[in-house]
């Protein structure tokens, strides 16, 4: 095998039709597909360097620390993918930076295992094509697999029972349609709890958690639709239904799962006050209290004033459309 070392980018991704449930959790494969829009300005860059000398242990640094024992394990996990998909033992040492505090609350598992799956496959010595990559990307977090792609991305759920067909794809429809994201962070920290134990449970105990995953197939269609006809009111409309109607199943598991806080609320009120005043600005809410804005290029900065003025908002940014995950220096050792 020829080791070598690479450096790779992959924006977060935001999804407007959610991803909240696995058929199995072994292979990580959704219940259902989801739609994204990744993101050009949060993200995650990550160098991997695989060496026989590097001894017993991988070396992991993300963020300038030592990750935690959980984070640990779920990424020598994933090396140990690459490993046995390369036919090799080598250890590997990993350096990652996200571009925003992981408090934004905007997946950065998704830019991460991206970004890892790219650059630690490279490292390797392999060329995977975009689809097997996205496929490889799931093992590490379901989201991540979207991030491979740029614009708009279609996540399949896929039949396979190895997974193969799991994988994400580009929707080139959307191309060059200038929309924004604006963020608004409602808290500090970690959320309460995780999004893979948070949808584990929906799965289990959660009366709605059936309902929602037969909304889905629809949900997409529409999307997919509104995103055809660049038609934002269409699209955003649709993305804050299937954004409450995730939450909905989440609050309806046992014990329940809450994410809001007053000031998300407050943010959601912010944003149905801007349609009042005839800008279209869309919400959708992720596995955490902060609010993110769909709106349109030229209101953004309208529309993070406001966001910004609202009681409990922290911060704010605006984010655009970005690429998939990409190769930025690669060396051959
Ligand atoms: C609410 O991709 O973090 O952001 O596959 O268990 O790692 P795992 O889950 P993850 O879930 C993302 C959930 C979401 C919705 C979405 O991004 O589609």
């Amino acid at each position: 095998m020829k080791l070598s070392s690479c450096t790779a980018v992959a924006g977060a991704n935001i999804a407007l039709v959610k991803y909240w449930g696995k058929r199995d959790e072994s292979l990580n494969l959704p219940a259902a597909g989801s739609l994204s829009l990744t993101l050009k300005e949060l993200g995650t860059r990550t160098t991997v360097r695989f060496g026989e000398h590097l001894g017993p242990r991988d070396r992991l640094r993300l963020n300038g620390l030592e990750p935690d024992d959980v984070t640990r394990t779920r990424n020598v996990s994933f090396l140990d993918l690459v490993r046995a998909y390369a036919g090799t033992d080598a250890r590997a040492e990993v350096v990652s930076e996200n571009s925003v505090p992981t408090a934004a609350g905007l997946a950065s598992s998704a830019s991460g295992f991206a970004a890892l799956a790219l650059a630690a496959t490279r490292a390797a010595g392999l060329s995977l094509t975009p689809e097997q990559l996205s496929a490889l990307a799931r093992r590490g977090s379901g989201s991540a697999a979207r991030s491979i792609f740029g614009g708009f991305v279609r996540m399949n759920a896929g039949t396979a029972p190895d997974g193969s067909d799991s994988h994400a794809s580009a929707i080139p429809e959307g191309d060059g349609w200038t929309l924004r994201l604006v963020v608004a962070v409602t808290a500090e920290g970690p959320k309460a709890i995780g999004s893979t134990a948070a949808m584990a449970r929906t799965e289990r105990t959660s009366p709605y958690y059936d309902s929602w995953v037969t909304t889905i197939p629809r949900d997409l269609l529409e999307a997919r639709a509104a995103i055809a006809e660049r038609d934002l009111p269409r699209l955003g409309a649709l993305a804050e239904r299937n954004a409450l109607r995730m939450h909905a199943s989440a609050m309806a598991a046992d014990p329940p799962i809450l994410y809001w806080t007053p000031a998300t609320v407050a943010a959601i009120e912010t944003v149905r006050g801007l349609r009042e005043q005839g800008i279209p600005a869309y919400f959708t809410i992720d596995a955490g209290p902060h609010v993110k804005v769909l709106c349109t290029a030229g209101t953004a900065s309208q529309v993070e004033a406001a966001m910004g003025a609202t009681p409990g908002v922290l911060r704010t940014y605006i984010a655009s459309p970005g690429r998939g995950a990409r190769v930025l220096q690669e060396t051959t050792s």
